[in-house]
């Protein structure tokens, strides 16, 4: 148990504070960083595994200009929430998932990794000690964003001598502009977001900036963003920027198969198995793109989206219209997902933890 590991250092500047809420408009939160108190550190060279971090003051960080992250993309990210209940506990949503997820990721990234002890301790940590930015019972969550980096200094290419183990939060609202209203989504058939035998599997940084050139001209055309495309066929569904694709025909939900080039998100996972308790056939497949054309919903899901319908996505010109508010099927499972996590539905699963 977290118990049994060593007590985290406080430096001098550590305290929590008292004070329930920090002072700032709840009503207003986006997905824009607001920066929070305290951030978690850990670091450890390669020829050891992370032992003792503490928390520090959130602020910059120093890097060498030849640290391995900086140079050749070695790191890795997280994402998870706390919610705020009603009765004010703090509930995380499967943390273990995301520790595990870090560890497959860094086994491919050539990275040590923290045990999965270690990575909900200092998740808790990190939660409790900014815990006034945590919003209100219904105004958003508190996002976390684990960073796995290689941060000791390489010149040739190498995994790197020394790694950083960081944890920021930020207090968030909605993802898309949108809020909750329908995404128009463009399927893109250029750029791929990865390859077979790639990383795509897992949540490198280096999957995320080769999409900002499509998701700029998306963006810049009226899309909400981007649904790609399988890089080989060119032909099959994959995922769109920041989230999962799920698609909705009668009683059958399908999403496309994770099989190294799409990220195996959490959220979509815990979707597959509420839906298939609702008694929804869930298929894991290959899902070709004309199969958009007679979908009856269409919608997204991750961490920091949610489940996010889609209105519309355009392919090749042609537009195929969806549901104008939220359908029926996506609802249902937004309800269900989010009365889990802030604790409004009995957990019958055992995802959250409370802090
Ligand atoms: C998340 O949903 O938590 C992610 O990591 C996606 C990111 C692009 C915001």
């Amino acid at each position: 148990t977290a118990s049994s590991l060593q007590p985290i250092s406080e430096p001098s500047t550590y305290r929590f504070d008292e004070e329930e809420y920090a002072d700032m408009n709840w009503d207003e939160l986006g997905f824009g960083l607001v920066p929070t108190d305290y951030m978690y550190v850990m670091k450890c060279s390669k020829e050891e595994s992370f032992s003792n971090g503490e928390l520090n003051r959130y602020g910059n960080i120093e890097l060498s200009p030849s640290s391995g992250v900086l140079n050749y993309g070695q790191g890795l990210f997280e994402g998870l929430k706390a919610y705020r209940k009603g009765d004010g506990r703090l509930l995380l949503f499967r943390p273990e998932e995301n520790g595990l997820r870090l560890q497959m990721g860094a086994e491919r990234m050539c990275m040590p990794s923290p045990s999965i002890e270690q990575f909900i301790y200092a998740i808790k940590q990190t939660v409790l000690a900014n815990k006034r930015w945590v919003p209100p019972p219904g105004k958003g969550s508190l996002y976390i964003r684990p960073l796995l980096i290689g941060s000791g200094s390489v010149l040739g290419l190498a995994p790197a001598p020394d790694y950083t183990f960081l944890i920021y939060a930020s207090p968030v609202g909605n993802y898309f502009k949108e809020g909750l209203a329908p995404l128009n989504l463009v399927v893109e058939e250029n750029i791929h977001r990865a390859i077979p035998g790639g990383a795509g599997g897992v949540k490198t940084i280096t999957n995320y900036s080769p999409v900002l050139k499509a998701q700029t001209q998306a963006k810049s055309k009226g899309f909400s963003d981007v649904l790609y495309l399988d890089s080989v066929k060119k032909k099959n569904l994959e995922e769109v920027s920041s989230c999962n694709v799920f698609i909705v025909k009668g009683n059958k939900i399908s999403t496309p198969a994770t099989q190294g080039t799409i990220l195996p998100g959490i959220t979509r996972k815990s979707i597959i198995d509420i839906a298939t308790n609702q008694g929804y056939q869930v298929e894991e497949r290959t899902i070709e793109v004309e199969e958009l054309v007679d979908a009856d919903e269409v919608f997204c899901t991750g961490t920091a989206v949610v489940v996010a319908p889609v209105g519309s996505i355009t392919y090749q010109g042609k537009r195929f219209k969806y549901n104008t508010g939220v359908g029926a099927v996506s609802q249902k499972l937004y309800s269900i997902l989010t009365g889990i996590q802030t604790g409004l539905i009995e957990d019958k699963m055992g995802w959250t933890v409370e802090i």
